[in-house]
């Protein structure tokens, strides 16, 4: 299988969405330099010292938010490592994005239930989610990618399990795009 190659604007806000264990944070890690990936686990640890406490979650999005939007005003491409399977969420990168004069562009991480559902039990580094809250955010995303490309968004792409693991990421800045065309 020839590799999927993925052409992001740079900058951008990456805006991942994906369940829990669909790969977004491996994915980020293999893709992206790590000082462009913010990741809600990471911001929960900051502020909890626990990834995984969900009661920190508010405070994890603001310092999230803020850290992004420091990055854009310097017009540093950066990847959002979250769900982001709630439109609401969603909907505040995008003006966030905008704001700062940059496209948002999602990549969606489309995995089979079975196969998150799997990881999920055998995760060495957490409880596993229980079946009814993966189940309402699987249900989420369905819904969310048939609405994705009327949320703001400048590019949706919805990648597979396998296009995740061996997707090349083609960053091309402003002056290359303006060859483009429109
Ligand atoms: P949350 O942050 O909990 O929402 O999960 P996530 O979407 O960031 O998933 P993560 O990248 O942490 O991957 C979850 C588990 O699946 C980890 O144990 C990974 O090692 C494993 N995993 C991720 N991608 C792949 C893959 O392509 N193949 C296989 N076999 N395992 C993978
Ligand atoms: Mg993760």
């Amino acid at each position: 299988m020839v590799p999927r190659l993925l052409t992001l604007p740079d900058p951008a806000l990456v805006v991942l969405v994906g369940v829990v264990d669909s790969g977004k944070s491996t994915f980020a890690r293999r893709a992206f330099a790590s000082t462009q990936v913010l990741s809600t686990d990471v911001f929960r640890a900051m502020v909890a010292d626990d990834g995984a406490d969900l009661s920190a979650s508010r405070a994890a999005f603001e310092l999230l938010h803020r850290v992004a939007a420091l990055r854009l005003e310097r017009g540093r491409l950066t990847v959002v490592d979250a769900t982001n399977t709630w439109p609401d969420a969603r909907a505040d990168l995008v003006d966030l994005a905008r704001a700062h004069g940059v496209p948002p562009v999602a990549v969606v991480l489309d995995v089979p239930p079975r196969i998150c559902a799997e990881r999920n039990r055998s995760r060495p580094d957490r409880r596993p989610v229980p079946e009814p809250a993966l189940r309402r955010q699987r249900d989420r995303l369905r819904r969310s990618l048939s609405t994705l490309t009327d949320e703001g968004f400048s590019a949706v792409h919805v990648l597979t399990d396998e296009e995740a693991a061996t997707a090349t990421v083609e960053l091309v800045p402003p002056s290359e795009r303006a060859r483009w065309g429109p």
